[in-house]
């Protein structure tokens, strides 16, 4: 079973100021033996706070996106060089950042091979919206969106998928974990069993959507499902240290 993961996407949130007090929070608050990796990603502007913040500890950083090329004119994005020494991981193709500022699964694509080859761990974001849901599609999406995203890639030892069904994010309303479990093992795992073989069974898969304290440990439960990707709960030092500890309790 892969290694457990619980990510925190502090999103457009945090000053420099309140991102160090929260990564501080966050690190004295998780053990050497956590059992299960934890992941920040705040703002890029925090990066390297967030990176000084947790030096020496177990807790690790992750940038919320990144443009595929190492350098030119594109004014306003961050290349994975400019990444690299800050950051372990990066998040691609989150909805917000299909659905707001244009990222399809051919962009999405290009920045999951420019994170492996910069020896960034990608978490690449599927997930369906609630019209492709309702229509009988999320499978079908969602196996398409881990397809494309991974087209041309060979080597997924360093990937970590997370499957956000868009309905759920921020809304309060997160999927069932059977919901999520269907997805997870169904489209997710089927497609990167299809396409990378036994290696698949190492990815580490999470699930993101309205994760609290409160329902971590019944996601945690599910077999295809390796922690989580949690937005509004991470902002708060002493529920994403939860979360933390439920996940990595329910996965021993
Ligand atoms: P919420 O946990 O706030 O629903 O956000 C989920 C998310 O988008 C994490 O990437």
């Amino acid at each position: 079973m892969p290694t457990p993961v619980v990510a925190g996407n502090w999103k457009m949130n945090t000053t420099l100021d309140e991102a160090q007090r929260l990564a501080s929070e966050v690190r004295d608050g998780t053990g050497s033996d956590v059992g299960c990796d934890v992941i920040l990603c705040p703002p890029f502007i925090s990066l390297q706070a967030v990176w000084n913040a947790v030096a020496g500890s177990q807790v690790k950083v992750g940038a919320q996106n990144m443009h595929h090329e190492s350098s030119g004119a594109f004014t306003g994005e961050i290349s994975p060089p400019m990444i690299q020494s800050l950051c372990d991981h990066v998040l691609l193709g989150h909805s917000e950042r299909r659905q707001l500022f244009g990222d399809t699964d051919q962009t999405v694509n290009l920045k999951v091979k420019a994170a492996l080859a910069h020896a960034l761990r990608p978490i690449l974001c599927v997930g369906e919206t609630l019209e492709q849901r309702e229509s009988g599609r999320a499978q079908e999406v969602v196996a398409n969106q881990v397809r494309e995203g991974l087209s041309g890639v060979e080597d997924i030892t360093r990937l970590i998928v997370a499957y956000e069904p868009v309905w759920a994010i921020g809304t309060g309303q997160a999927a069932t974990p059977e919901t999520a479990e269907e997805i997870m093992g169904g489209a997710v795992k089927d497609t990167l069993s299809a396409l990378f073989g036994d290696a698949a069974s190492e990815v580490p898969l999470l699930y993101g959507g309205s994760v609290n304290p409160g329902n971590a440990a019944s996601f945690a439960a599910q077999p295809s499902i390796h922690g989580g990707l949690v937005g509004g709960a991470s902002l708060q030092a002493d529920q994403f240290l939860e979360i933390v500890r439920v996940v990595a309790e329910a996965k021993v």
